[in-house]
């Protein structure tokens, strides 16, 4: 590290200067990269003036989800007015679905757009980790990019976190790039995963910093549940999936780049295409880095990952810390705008996999809200890349809840993904390939090869009853599987007539 010239601040310094009702954009794409040390400070803060009988609260922008010192903190503080685009933590979903945060859903490739046209408002601090910094304002990010450097170019004032369990070998990691607005925007050159167009560090007025504070804190990524027969399967099915796709020539020999959501499910599915022995060694373009790829990446099976987020276990981020010149020339860590962005995506021809809560007979996929209501997580990257994808897939198991919620519904409860950008819909049952399907063609399709056994009959029956038309649709029936579920907990043994 350089002697840098900025006041040193403890957290709680840092923290003070932060004013009830101001907006802050916070380094944090998941866990990894997230500022820590500030947001604690923060929360810690916001209980002190609450119990003086002071309102304080905060708008939080992030690039993603983030880890417990910030989101689950700021949360427990009852400190957050407003949230966008993404998050995971429980007790933030509980009160965003109490109505008590407002939570915006949104793309992540547009969060930094939309902060530079003036959406969401003026961003009066950034919050942002860095593992590395300069007297004249060059900060170097550490496991992840976000929406960092939009937050740093235009936020009033700026506090760093400077985290030395994070080496400053990372430099060179980054490639920090902010397209131009329209009507001025060209194009984004990328045209490989590996390519590079920007700067390894972000550069600000060094005026806008009000201060530093040292930390050493790890990044509260969390490990992954061990693989289920049912993940397994999925992931199986998606890497013959891809086999067979390839012997026909409709993906090329040499592949095309991959995308794969977040989660479990999506960490087996990398783990089984990167062990097949007939998937091609592949390169990534992806949002997020998930443990599954590190040990793809030594072996060779994966050649190279573009992504925004190192989102490892502490475990395996030590190991790639400490083996940081070999992944310095395997990864690129990017903004999100670039890692998502959809001409990027189109022109690459990713091969985008991410995750379904359910999935419609239409092929309408719900990935955000449980019986359209409850919030999980959001939206995120997903659509992103299935909209612009080469082929986008998606997969969930095919039951929930021991059996009792199916999956494969007739209706979505709530909708992220419609029907012209779903392709492929995989659960452990087997493919639904639905290119190039007419809708009663990918209703049957998606009954045959992705439903439960259990619900095959139900929604055979379903698909009778509403025969007439080009869309599967009843407009009484088609939520009565969620309504069963409400009123006796399981979704089998319909009897549609209850419903009509
Ligand atoms: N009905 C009701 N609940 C359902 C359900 C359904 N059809 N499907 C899943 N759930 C519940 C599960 O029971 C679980 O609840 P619990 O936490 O109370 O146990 C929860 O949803 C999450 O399911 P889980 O099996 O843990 O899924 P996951 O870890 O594979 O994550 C998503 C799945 C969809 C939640 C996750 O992938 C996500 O948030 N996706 C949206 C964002 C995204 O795709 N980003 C990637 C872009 S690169």
């Amino acid at each position: 590290m350089i002697r840098q010239p900025f006041a040193v601040l403890s957290a709680d310094e840092a923290a003070s200067l932060i004013q009830d009702g101001q907006t802050i954009g916070f380094s944090g794409f998941t866990p990894a990269g997230s500022a820590k040390a500030i947001p604690a400070a923060l929360a810690a803060r916001a209980k002190k003036e609450h119990r003086a009988g002071r309102p304080f609260k905060v708008g939080v922008l992030t690039g993603a989800s983030t880890g417990p010192s910030l989101d689950g903190a700021l949360a427990e503080a009852e400190a957050i007015s407003y949230r966008t685009p993404y998050q995971s933590d429980s007790t933030l979903r509980k009160q965003i679905n109490a109505g008590q945060v407002k939570f915006v859903d949104a793309h992540l490739s547009m969060v930094q757009q939309m902060v530079r046209y003036g959406f969401l408002g003026p961003v009066n601090w950034a919050v942002v980790e860095a593992s590395d910094l300069t007297p004249g304002g060059g900060i170097v990010l550490s496991t992840s990019v976000g929406a960092s450097n939009t937050y740093l170019r235009l936020a009033d004032r700026i506090l760093i976190e400077l985290n030395a369990r994070h080496p400053v070998s990372l430099l060179g990691m980054h490639d920090i790039f902010e397209p131009g607005d329209p009507p001025a925007r060209q194009e984004i050159p990328i045209y490989q995963p590996s390519d590079r167009i920007g700067s390894p560090i972000c550069i600000v007025d060094p005026k806008k910093i009000a201060g530093v504070v040292l930390t050493d804190l790890a990044d509260e990524t969390q490990g992954f549940d061990r693989t289920t027969a049912v993940t397994d399967r999925i992931g199986q099915h998606i890497a013959d999936f891809l086999v067979a796709e390839m012997r026909a020539g409709r993906v090329p020999a040499d592949f095309l780049p991959l995308q794969s959501g977040v989660g479990n499910v999506a960490n087996s599915v990398l783990a089984a295409l990167g062990s097949s022995p007939d998937v091609p060694s592949f390169e990534m373009y992806t949002e997020v880095l998930q443990d599954s790829v590190v040990p793809l990446l030594e072996n060779g099976r994966c050649r190279f990952a573009s992504t925004c987020a190192l989102a490892l276990s502490p475990a395996m981020m030590t190991h790639v810390a400490g083996n940081i010149g070999f992944f310095n020339r395997r990864i690129v860590l990017r903004p999100q705008e670039i890692s998502n962005h959809p001409e990027v995506v189109r022109r690459l021809g990713v091969i985008s996999m991410n995750t379904a809560i359910e999935v419609d007979l239409s092929g309408n996929v719900n990935s955000t809200h449980l019986f359209g209501k409850t919030l999980m997580n959001g939206i995120g990257g997903s659509g992103d890349f299935t909209r612009n994808a080469y082929l986008s897939i998606f997969s969930c198991p095919s039951t929930v809840r021991d059996g009792a919620i199916s999956s494969i519904v007739p209706l979505a409860s709530h909708m992220d993904h419609s029907e012209h950008s779903v392709q492929v819909v995989i659960t452990e049952q087997g493919i639904a390939d639905l290119r190039g399907k007419d809708p009663s063609d990918r209703a049957r399709l998606i009954i045959d090869h992705c439903a439960h056994p259990d619900f095959r009959a139900q929604l055979r029956e379903y698909l009778d009853l509403t025969a007439e038309g080009h869309a599967p649709l009843s407009l009484s029936l088609g939520l009565a599987m969620h309504r069963q579920f409400l009123r006796h907990g399981d979704m089998r043994g319909i009897d549609w007539e209850e419903y009509r």
